[in-house]
């Protein structure tokens, strides 16, 4: 079988955004306890200073993740900021209802932006709007972001830290919609308490950026939110996981559907701007995404998702997606970096990097710079979905619309134009193929004005079984270059 690439350098569509390459640390499972944090461990493993695992920074760090978002997830909607700060032994133990656990406190915000800061990343901090108060909010934005000589100005001080920490990145509340949400509420409700919080949060810092919560980007929660935040925040969230099913097309094709609740969210966008007049930037910020059965993961157990080829491609066609859509998303974060959910596993002794790492890495170290619009023909109608059967996200949430033939083509593929360290222009084209039984011959067609040189680099992450997995000292799928 043969599928055409066509790649020409003139198509821009927009810069990609370094910030689609993000990351996502919740307290749930083994996320932070035991995968970032580890202070008891006895294998070497760990800055005794701060009780980080070291490997676990080692193997982010070549992830390059710009922003990692930060308490949760479902976890922030009781979380308690203020436990999470001062001395180690004064901070409170308390039930923890979204996983159904306790938390210890024992990492908290000065802990997590430490470890930002020594990953190099920045701190993107989700707002609790269950249980928390705008009261609440307005104090942790004060004691992260405060110069002045005020009260959570001055206990930041008290605890150690002299200067502010000016987090920009600030999240109105996790999956507020959501009947698994402590404090759920009705679209309106949330949109008016929202912009309030908003209002607030801006006269105390008017330097930060705000998400609001969004739904899968096509349902009516998010155009009334769109409707009354777009004149107040700067991202519109949307959160999706896809599911297998047991079947590898099923996940492989799943993110078709993002890729159509992100035309359908740019439509929403563009609405709410022209209603209130707007001409500022109002983008999507993809503060979850990945692979995840939560039947075959629970998130009540940890969500340990054990990762195979299977997997790994579907989250290069993922991967594939935020790329092409490089003009309306700014930001999208891996739901999660460690263990929950992740692409990498930790033991006390050591750690591996899931199949679904390395697509992770070829992009983000690779896929940066200006996206081209691709264009991937075949000689006859080669695509998955040829009826009304659709790519689910999870929560049975289905999408149904024409296009998806256009979007599961066996062929996925995206393309930038970047720069060379020796100052030069180079094309790169990441490429997956969907099928679980057909090779494909994939002739690239370029536009004018592209000279091809001899030598191509080709990084590749295959392996003959498509539910090969990796494990402790045996990572069999990974990138052969
Ligand atoms: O990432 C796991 C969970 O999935 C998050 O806590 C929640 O926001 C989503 O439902």
């Amino acid at each position: 079988m043969s599928s055409t690439i066509h790649v020409d350098p003139a198509r821009i569509i927009d810069e990609v955004d370094p910030r689609i390459y993000s990351g996502f640390t919740e307290h749930m499972g083994r996320c932070i306890y035991g995968g970032l944090y580890d202070p008891d461990n006895r294998n070497g493993l760990i800055d005794p200073k701060t009780g980080f695992r070291t490997d676990v920074m080692d193997v982010l760090k070549e992830l390059k993740m710009p922003l990692v978002r930060y308490p949760g997830g479902n976890f922030v909607s009781t979380y308690k900021w203020q436990d999470g700060i001062g001395p180690r032994e004064l901070r409170p133990r308390r039930p923890e209802l979204a996983w159904l656990t306790e938390e210890s406190n024992q990492f908290g915000t000065d802990e997590f932006i430490l470890w930002c800061r020594e990953m190099g990343v920045e701190p993107f901090i989700c707002l609790n709007m269950g249980t928390g108060t705008l009261e609440d909010a307005l104090a942790w934005v004060e004691y992260c972001n405060s110069s002045a000589n005020t009260y959570y100005a001055n206990l930041r001080r008290k605890n150690g830290h002299n200067e502010p920490y000016n987090v920009k990145y600030w999240a109105l509340g996790n999956e507020v919609y959501g009947p698994w949400q402590v404090g759920q509420m009705e679209s309106q409700d949330y949109a008016k308490a929202a912009f309030q919080w908003a209002k607030a949060l801006r006269l105390l810092d008017p330097s930060i950026q705000l998400i609001s919560c969004g739904e899968t980007g096509f349902v009516d929660w998010d155009r009334v939110v769109l409707r009354k935040l777009a004149p107040v925040v700067d991202f519109h969230s949307i959160h999706a996981y896809t599911v297998s099913e047991g079947k590898h097309e099923v996940n492989v094709m799943g993110p078709a559907a993002a890729e159509k609740s992100l035309e359908i969210t740019r439509s929403l966008i563009d609405l709410a701007k022209i209603e209130h007049g707007l001409s500022k930037p109002l983008t999507v910020c993809f503060d979850e995404w990945n692979v995840w059965d939560p039947v075959r993961a629970p998130g009540e157990k940890g969500a340990e998702e054990h990762y195979d080829l299977s997997d790994a491609l579907a989250v290069a066609a993922w991967l594939n997606v935020f790329v092409r859509k490089a003009d309306i998303v700014k930001i999208a974060c891996i739901a999660q970096s460690v263990n929950v959910i992740s692409p990498i596993i930790t033991s006390p002794e050591g750690l591996y990097r899931q199949t679904t790492y390395f697509p992770l890495h070829l992009f983000s170290n690779l896929m940066r710079g200006s996206s081209l619009d691709v264009l991937v023909t075949t000689p006859s109608a080669d695509s998955y979905y040829t009826g009304i059967t659709v790519p689910a996200f999870i929560r049975n949430i289905t999408l149904h619309t024409p296009d998806l033939a256009k979007l599961t083509k066996y062929i996925d593929a995206s393309a930038v134009l970047a720069n060379t360290t020796q100052g030069t222009k180079e094309i790169r084209i990441a490429i997956a193929n969907r099928s679980a039984e057909q090779e494909y011959e994939v002739p690239i067609i370029f536009g004018p004005n592209v000279a091809v040189s001899e030598t191509i680099t080709i990084h590749e992450v295959w392996h003959e079984d498509l539910r090969a997995t990796n494990n402790f000292g045996d990572e069999k799928v990974k990138t052969i270059t």
